[in-house]
């Protein structure tokens, strides 16, 4: 069974929302899958270990939130090279968050993106059975490929 972490922050509860089905899908295919808000994650200790990572954020002023900026210096220094890569987040108008969140993923911390590339999601969306199977698809395709 591979362990797939699920990182996220989220101030009004739309990013989390988003998390908690996409950690569905990742159980699905018979893996592990751990939601973290990133305000947890304090050591590299806390992120090394996992068998993949699916990182989420919000779009705030047009780029990720503040905090996950942060969380991305910590990552850093993390053993991410080469690991499987996701990113998501929820939005209102222009979304740009979890691209970004993957670019970094990608080419700083040499992670290898997911085919499917990022998923964002408009919040009010989120109140659609569709939205929803499409973050537990999202999750559920990511751990389709990790295998067992
Ligand atoms: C101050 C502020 C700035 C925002 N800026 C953007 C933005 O630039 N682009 C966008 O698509 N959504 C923007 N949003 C909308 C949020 O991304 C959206 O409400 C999202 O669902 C919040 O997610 P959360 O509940 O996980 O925090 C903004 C919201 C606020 C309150």
């Amino acid at each position: 069974m591979k362990k797939v972490l699920i990182a996220y922050f989220s101030l009004s509860g739309n990013t989390e929302k988003m998390a908690e089905f996409i950690a569905e899908g990742v159980r699905f295919t018979g893996n592990q899958a751990e939601t973290r808000k990133i305000s947890t994650l304090k050591t590299i200790t806390d992120l090394n270990g996992y068998d993949g990572y699916i990182f989420g954020s919000p779009t705030y002023h047009l780029e990720m939130a503040e905090p996950f900026k942060t969380f991305l210096f910590l990552c850093r220094k993390a053993d991410l090279a080469c690991k499987p890569a996701g990113a998501f987040g929820s939005y209102t108008h222009t979304g740009n968050a979890p691209a970004q969140i993957l670019d970094t993923m990608q080419y700083v911390f040499k992670m290898q993106p997911f085919e499917l590339g990022s998923l964002k999601i408009l919040e009010r969306a989120l109140a659609n059975r569709e939205a929803l199977k499409a973050c537990q698809d999202y999750g559920k395709v990511f751990g389709e490929k990790l295998g067992n």
